[in-house]
């Protein structure tokens, strides 16, 4: 299985990543020592996906400890670089729970903050199996179909996870059970997570699939050509609002029209329960550049504004269906209690 991010200990320690911007053309990889590389990786979309940013998020905690041995960095200006990683992209909660959880216990001994890194690594893959299995039970439940078409948004796979995937790790399973017929990914606007990173990871796996530009998500679900969607989240709020790429809301206002389920795939680690709603969801706005180009070429006249929302806020009345590793609430029915 693909790895998105690992620590590796070579003659110096470092956070290894896929490179996320140039794949399916190169893959490579990035060894990141420093809390400047770390950061400017993320921020890049080198390393992406919500719990692969958990996972940065806690290696960044060891990673600036080192690099704090190395330098001589003072108490403070080690809290200081901390707090960069865990601020480095503001929507998926992941990357901040990752970096406090272990910054909570590095002070434990030496080795502490490794330790907790690598257990949030290994808790992400069991999450994602689990809510994987716990997700495709319940869309045959509900679709009470054998064979079911679905239809997904930006990647969610182990490009984007520490392991398996969520809203992906939902279709490999009903792959796995012989359940799944076609997957439509959308492309994913403007940096191409669907093109680039899904299709590649559905072929490894040898799963049918097509690509298709966002503007089709609504058309695609109206004509009956899907059985359900099944989007990640970067963070849910405590009523059930979920923050995802842009164009995931289009996405379930189709599906709720066309009266197929719309499942969000997450492991509790994505979940704010300190956030009671998703309207105080912080939305990140990235360079108007990504819009108006297209690698690298101006695609717009001259003087031309981008507006670059990174993600948007899918109300919990229109989600059928949120499954972590702990089951699946309906929030479009009660009020979410996650515990
Ligand atoms: O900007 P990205 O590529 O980090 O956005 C990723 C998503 O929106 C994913 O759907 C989400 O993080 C869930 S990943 C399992």
């Amino acid at each position: 299985m693909i790895q998105a991010i690992e620590w590796i200990e070579d003659d110096a320690p470092a956070v290894r990543i896929i490179d996320q911007t140039v794949l399916p053309a190169v893959e490579s990889y990035l060894d990141l020592r420093t809390v400047d590389e770390l950061v400017d990786a993320i921020a890049r979309l080198a390393v992406r996906g919500a719990p692969a940013l958990g996972a940065a998020g806690g290696y960044g905690v060891a990673l600036a400890e080192r690099q704090a041995a190395r330098e001589g960095w003072g108490q403070a200006r080690l809290a200081a670089e901390i707090e960069r990683v865990a601020l480095a992209r503001p929507t998926a909660v992941n990357l901040e729970w990752g970096a406090s959880r272990v910054d909570a216990v590095r002070r434990e001994g030496e080795g502490r903050a490794l330790e907790e890194a690598h257990r949030i690594v290994r808790e992400d893959e069991a999450a994602n199996r689990e809510l994987s299995r716990l997700g495709a039970d319940w869309l045959l439940a509900r679709t009470e179909k054998k064979a079911l078409r679905a239809l997904t948004h930006c990647n969610t796979g182990a490009l984007a996870t520490a392991a398996w995937g969520t809203a992906y790790g939902v279709l490999k399973e009903l792959h796995d059970r012989g359940a799944l017929e076609m997957v439509y990914v959308d492309e994913t606007r403007p940096l191409l997570q669907g093109t680039r990173l899904t299709s590649w990871e559905l072929a490894q796996d040898g799963i049918a699939h097509m690509v298709q530009v966002d503007g089709a998500a609504s058309s695609t679900i109206l004509r009956g050509l899907v059985d359900f969607v099944v989007i990640g989240a970067d963070r849910i709020a405590a009523n059930g609002d979920t923050a995802n790429k842009i164009g995931s809301v289009a996405a379930a206002l189709a599906a709720q029209r066309a009266g197929i389920p719309f499942l969000v795939a997450a492991p509790m680690s994505t979940v704010d329960v300190g956030l009671a709603s998703g309207n105080l969801i912080e939305i990140e706005e990235r360079a108007e550049s990504e819009v108006l180009a297209v690698s690298g070429t101006s695609m717009s006249a001259p003087g031309v504004h981008g507006f670059n929302p990174a993600f948007d806020v899918t109300p919990h009345d229109l989600i059928d269906g949120i499954v972590t590793e702990r089951g699946v609430i309906e929030p479009h029915r009660t009020q979410p209690a996650f515990t």
